[in-house]
């Protein structure tokens, strides 16, 4: 069922000997207006190589083409027009959709293991709203990629390791107490990090007990490991709470300490290769060729850092997974990191490197101004999501004072909210984020999209009797949404291929508005002879929609 292949076939004996098939689909495009039809064929690439008019090249193969499988064809300028049979056009539409259900959509683009790198909040640090785009988009991807045939494999890669582990359990150890980090743990291991910040900056010393103390970490030193362990499990403990109310999981959470005792030989290899040079004490790899800066393997006092364990972790996960595109979505400002990441594998010799494909999102102000990371922003981002969640409830109270689990659909509403708006913008735009847009029930918000499905569904259960998708629809209104529901597999194919839910979340909006003015110009449960058929598409409106909430990660209540 795809019918701009109907157009394709259609112009390719008449083009034969000019252009190819490829060449024929990337021409075909779709009108601003559907006044001049489904599609268009513009002829004026050919009216350079033919030295003709475009006007003239047009009205000929209109006279060559067999216009049998459309309602029309004709020429208008220097484009063919070409007009779908909107009844075959709705039946067919409207079939496969009954049909396929949650599968509607699905495609075969590939096969194969994606892992993909996300959310990735760093152990004793609150989690910031960069790290929450990560884990929407992140979790948004995997969907999408799980559609069109991949086996995505979400992973967690924690930032709990590194130097700042010493000072973390120096600054504990001299000022911290169980209790404190017991009541409110990452706020409490935060506000030691800062002090140690304070009084390193007098008191050097401190610089040189953090180095042993992570230095004992690396070699495995009992005290160092169960503080360190401790830390981890109860910062991840508030990290999985906000991971509850956004419905993500994930199947892995080897972060970068599981790639400690993974780097001695990624540092071999390249000492093998000759790789590796020593500047101002520190082992690096030049990418002076790649125009790169170059990239820190180990510190001059040994320590490893943050690239030697994504080496590590890239060549464990091609030789764990043997995946066949490996995504990292990870804010833009760590674009060169990735780049030098991959160079590196490129010069170890592995040419697999060119799959992995760093995915970077822009930033997100609040009132305009940006977030700081700084202290308390975990409470933040648990409170924004209950704000939410509270919104909703009041907007909620307003429109269905009755609603049964009128909590649960809150909740759904509130944080699916949250979730549409940091999917709906381009990855890469940068955002202001203002809770009461957001949460808005009008307007392009993901409370307009679920709402507009528990309306569809309402009309359902109102109705008496089945929908009949075998039944003729050919009411001129309901065109665009048949148009918009025939589109959803191309959207979808779209969205996996440049890696952008933002292009579900559109199209989301798009079928829910033309629904919306569907159901303002048409009585829909008037009883006639295409009412089966009408229900037909309301039916497969809340399917299509259902679809592509779900691949958001957004919950699609049957009532609100
Ligand atoms: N923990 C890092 C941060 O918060 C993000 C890690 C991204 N993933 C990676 N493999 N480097 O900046």
């Amino acid at each position: 069922m795809d019918f701009k292949e109907l157009v394709v076939n259609a112009l390719k004996p008449a083009l034969a000997g000019q252009l190819d098939e490829a060449k024929i689909a990337a021409l075909v495009e779709t009108p601003k207006s559907s006044d001049l039809g489904d599609y268009a064929f513009p002829t004026f690439s050919l009216a350079k190589i033919l030295h003709r008019a475009p006007k003239m090249i047009a009205s000929d193969l209109v006279e060559k083409i067999d216009a049998a499988p459309f309602e029309q064809v004709k020429a208008v300028g220097g484009y063919v027009n070409f007009y779908l049979d909107k009844i075959s056009f709705a039946h067919e539409v409207l079939k496969a959709i009954a049909q396929e259900g949650d599968h509607y959509g699905n495609a075969k683009m590939g096969k194969g293991n994606v892992p993909i790198d996300m959310s990735s909040p760093n152990i004793a640090k609150p989690m910031s709203m960069g790290h929450l785009r990560s884990t929407v988009i992140g979790n948004a991807l995997a969907n999408i990629l799980a559609k069109v045939g991949y086996s995505p494999i979400k992973i967690n890669h924690l930032g709990d390791w590194g130097t700042q582990f010493g000072k973390l359990i120096v600054a504990y150890k001299k000022w911290g107490s169980e209790a404190a980090v017991k009541t409110d743990p990452i706020k409490n291991l935060l506000q030691y990090y800062v002090e140690f910040h304070e009084k390193a900056e007098k008191d050097p010393e401190l610089e040189e007990e953090a180095r042993a103390w992570f230095k004992r970490l690396e070699d495995g030193d009992d005290e160092a490991l169960t503080l360190w362990r401790w830390f981890r499990t109860v910062s991840l403990a508030e990290f999985n709470r906000i991971y509850k109310i956004l419905g993500v999981d994930f199947d892995s959470y080897n972060g970068e300490a599981f790639y400690n005792d993974k780097m001695d030989s990624v540092v071999k290899t390249l000492e093998d290769k000759h790789l590796l040079k020593t500047s101002q004490g520190a082992e690096i790899v030049d990418l002076s060729k790649y125009n790169l800066n170059p990239a820190l393997i180990k510190k001059s006092d040994g320590a490893t850092l943050y690239m030697t364990r994504d080496l590590a972790a890239a060549i464990f996960r091609k030789n764990h997974y043997h995946f066949v595109q490996s995504l990292y979505v990870v804010g833009n400002e760590q674009r060169e990191h990735f780049q030098q990441l991959k160079a590196v594998l490129l010069e170890m010799g592995y040419d697999w490197a060119n799959d992995i494909h760093h995915i970077p999102f822009g930033l997100i102000t609040a009132n305009g101004k940006k977030l700081s990371t700084r202290r308390g922003n975990i409470i933040l981002l648990e409170k924004v999501l209950n704000d939410a969640v509270d919104l909703a409830k009041q907007q909620i109270a307003e429109k269905h004072p009755d609603l049964p689990n009128a909590q649960q659909v809150a909740h759904e509403v509130g944080v699916g909210a949250v979730i549409f708006h940091d999917l709906k913008n381009e990855r890469l735009d940068n955002f202001d984020f203002n809770l009461e847009e957001v949460v808005r029930f009008e307007g392009e918000t993901g409370p307009y999209v679920q709402y507009t499905n528990a309306r569809a569904h309402s009309i359902l259960r109102k109705a008496d009797i089945a929908p009949a998708p075998e039944v003729a629809l050919s009411d001129p209104a309901a065109w665009d949404v048949l148009r918009a529901l025939g589109d959803f597999p191309a959207i979808l194919v779209r969205a996996a291929k440049e890696y952008e839910p933002s292009v579900i979340a559109k199209y989301a909006l798009r079928l829910a508005k033309a629904f919306n003015q569907y159901y303002a110009n048409v009585k829909v449960l008037v009883e006639d002879s295409e009412l089966p058929a009408r229900l037909a598409m309301v039916k497969a409106t809340t399917q299509v929609l259902e679809n592509a909430l779900h691949l958001l990660g957004v919950a699609a209540p049957e009532e609100m």
